[in-house]
């Protein structure tokens, strides 16, 4: 496999290399999901993470990444290995914490989607899943529970291939949709297992970033509409720094700059103190206690809203 790219895996610094330029083209899956489920891989490559990541997360996601054709079986093992972690490791510097993050962004999720079917959740709804396992995962453990994931068609075709090779799911619906193209009400209306009324957990893992602020806040809202009472949002964003932009530390301006150079601008941020209010306006209730961590995590913190 030629090697000839350094891409910066937005949301984290991610060394992988590619064949070519990042440029977001919606005909080709997803290199930002690709990279996510890389770092996870090696991620289980380094002693304690278990402690973190979900059991059979790191399993699952080598899984995918060979069944659906994303990766070959030699990069997922090369992936899994001391000197992956050495290198992610070796990166830290340009975002501390940034490498493990993605296990306890993925342990939050996951809490966020057990605690809300335990509290009578019977719909889970992934924004942008990429090659998240999660659903086909926690599937057959809650057999009363419907599934959904929504992706760019690339990349959800892709992840469908794999999903059918590792065995499908009943209650798992992956819809490939560009929610830049149609609305997320539209979608779901026409798909017959959607109940608008039904208590959901809706999980945007690493998505919002990359959405202009309009879409955001329009995504919000649509959720809003999309979802029953006692329904909860489960996120991930990137602060906003003193001067106006997503802070990422003491490298903003190259991340910033890197990120738009591969293509993925970093394009939506928030500042904490202002998240009760757009929630609040987009039809959800900041539940800061339901986080369960006010920590950031690498560049990242987590919010969850309900309704
Ligand atoms: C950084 S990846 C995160 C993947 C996954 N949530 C995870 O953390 O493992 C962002 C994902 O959002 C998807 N995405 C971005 N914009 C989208 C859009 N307009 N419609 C559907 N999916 C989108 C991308 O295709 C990609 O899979």
């Amino acid at each position: 496999m030629p090697l000839n790219s350094l891409i910066i895996c937005p949301g984290h610094l991610s060394l992988t290399f590619c064949f070519e330029e990042d440029t977001m083209r919606q005909d080709k899956p997803s290199r930002t999901a690709y990279k996510v489920a890389l770092n996870v891989v090696t991620l289980g490559a380094k002693p304690g993470m278990d402690r973190f990541l979900p059991p059979g997360t790191v399993r699952a996601t080598e899984k995918l990444l060979v069944a659906s054709g994303a990766a070959e079986a030699r990069t997922v093992r090369w992936f899994r290995s001391k000197r992956m972690v050495a290198v992610y490791e070796a990166f830290d510097w340009m975002l501390p914490g940034q490498f493990e993050a993605f296990a306890h962004r993925k342990a939050f999720c996951e809490r966020q989607v057990r605690d809300g079917i335990g509290a009578g959740a019977t719909q889970i709804l992934v924004l942008g899943a990429g090659y998240d396992t999660m659903g086909w995962r926690l599937a057959p453990e809650f057999s009363g529970v419907n599934f959904f994931e929504i992706d760019h068609p690339a990349t959800a075709d892709l992840k469908a291939k794999g999903i059918y090779a590792m065995g499908q799911r009943d209650n798992l619906c992956l819809i490939a949709e560009d929610l830049g193209k149609r609305k997320l009400a539209d979608v779901l209306k026409i798909n017959e297992s959607w109940d608008q009324s039904a208590r959901t957990v809706i999980v945007a893992e690493g998505l919002m970033i990359y959405l202009p602020p309009e879409a955001v806040r329009d995504l919000f809202r649509q959720c809003a509409v999309i979802a029953g009472v006692g329904s909860r949002i489960a996120f991930t964003y990137i602060p906003t720094g003193a001067d106006g932009r997503p802070d990422a530390g003491r490298w903003t301006g190259l991340m910033l700059w890197l990120q738009k150079l591969v293509g993925e601008p970093w394009t939506w941020s928030i500042r904490p103190e202002e998240l009760c209010l757009f929630l609040e306006e987009s039809g959800w209730t900041n539940v800061p206690a339901l986080v369960g961590t006010t920590r950031k995590h690498g560049v990242e913190f987590f919010a969850v809203g309900t309704k």
